[in-house]
């Protein structure tokens, strides 16, 4: 009896050393995850919800806010200028590109301070997503924007309206600066 017992606290527990030690493996992402080429809104489902699931938590930030913004200014692009196209392509690339350090901390963060992370890399992304092209700088496509965002207006009004706020005191710097 000792000695099945004395067995099986060695087996047994080689077991959960092999077990314990080959938890943490998590399958590599996609290449593309680290290097968004921004062509896509699939970025967050692919990508950041892969890392972080926190599509079920009140402070989901990838696929109920940023992935349906995406969505609705790539479908609304036909409406734009040029240059407001040129825009939103900047704009969905730096906004994913923002959020790839984010894989180096190893699930360490929580949902809502990945929502924080992002919201404070949005006005930045805005204003200049790319050395070529800005926000202050596409005028004529203001009320299309406008009228994108508040398609989504569902949850976050408050925040989007900082966000302006914030986007609108840059340009007005970058006018006098
Ligand atoms: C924006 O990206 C789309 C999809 O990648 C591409 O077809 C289009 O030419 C780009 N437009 C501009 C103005 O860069």
């Amino acid at each position: 009896m000792k000695t099945t017992h004395d067995l099986c606290s060695f087996v047994c527990g080689l077991f959960v050393l092999q077990t314990v030690s080959s938890a943490p493996e998590v399958s590599p992402l996609p290449v593309e995850c680290y290097n968004p080429p921004g062509d896509s809104c699939h970025w967050y489902h692919e990508c950041l919800e892969v890392v972080y699931p926190c599509q079920e938590s009140v402070d989901d930030y990838g696929v109920r806010y940023a992935e349906k913004y995406c969505t609705l200014f790539t479908k609304n692009s036909p409406f734009f200028s040029n240059k407001g196209k040129e825009w939103i392509n900047a704009t969905r690339k730096c906004l994913q590109a923002a959020l790839v350090p984010l894989f180096r901390q190893h699930m360490t963060l929580t949902c809502k301070e990945i929502k924080t992370i992002a919201f404070e890399s949005h006005a930045e992304c805005y204003v200049r997503p790319s050395p070529t092209v800005s926000f202050c700088d596409i005028v004529q496509d203001w009320l299309t924007i406008f009228w994108t965002t508040k398609q989504a207006f569902v949850d976050s009004t408050l925040s989007s309206l900082k966000l302006l706020n914030e986007v609108m005191r840059r340009c007005t710097q970058r006018l006098i600066g």
